[in-house]
């Protein structure tokens, strides 16, 4: 072999390295973005009032359950929502304010930053409330304080009337 074939040859496959790892960037953006669009704004929707009502059907278990005396299974209860308001957070993105029966005021997007601390805050106090139920006196007032009073005050500013 001479040696010009040879270099031809070393070039050739130069090109070809180069040429896949080309298409292979490619791929992985359009992979990345892909997954990014994965859910429709449909989906988000529907998701959120999928675990908004999870999270009514479970907050009426942990009150049975906890006046019930039974506050090992209501605190594992406790910690699921408080792990559910999270995922909630970030199932209002911008492009999710009108259509498919969404009940979310605009205001949301407005005070986006208050919007958020109050999930927050309402997923903090699930674990406030994890952490003093065994010891109330009075159970009935304590899941008033740490769980039904956050489902008021985000709905009566952020929710529509129904
Ligand atoms: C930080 C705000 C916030 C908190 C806290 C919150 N919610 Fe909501 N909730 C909303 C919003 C906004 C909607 C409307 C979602 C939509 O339609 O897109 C909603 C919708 C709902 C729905 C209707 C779901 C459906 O199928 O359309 C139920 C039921 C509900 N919430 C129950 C609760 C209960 C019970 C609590 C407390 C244990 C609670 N929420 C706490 C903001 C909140």
């Amino acid at each position: 072999m001479s040696y010009g074939v040879c270099y031809m040859h070393d070039l050739l496959n130069h090109i070809t390295k180069f040429i896949k790892i080309i298409l292979l960037s490619v791929l992985s953006v359009f992979f990345v973005s892909s997954s990014n669009a994965e859910l429709t704004v449909e989906e988000i929707i529907k998701s959120r009032q999928a675990l908004f009502s999870k999270n009514y059907r479970t907050a009426k278990k942990v009150q049975s359950l906890a006046s019930n005396l039974d506050f090992e299974d209501a605190i594992l209860l406790m910690n699921e929502m408080s792990e559910n308001y999270k995922v909630l957070i970030d199932l209002f993105p911008e492009n999710s304010q009108e259509g498919f029966d969404t009940e979310a005021l605009l205001t949301i997007w407005d005070e986006k930053d208050d919007f958020n601390a109050l999930m927050q805050k309402a997923s903090d106090d699930m674990i406030n409330l994890a952490s003093v139920i065994e010891d109330a006196d009075d159970i009935r007032g304590t899941l008033t304080k740490f769980m039904w009073s956050n489902c008021k005050a985000c709905h009566s500013r952020y929710r529509e009337e129904h």
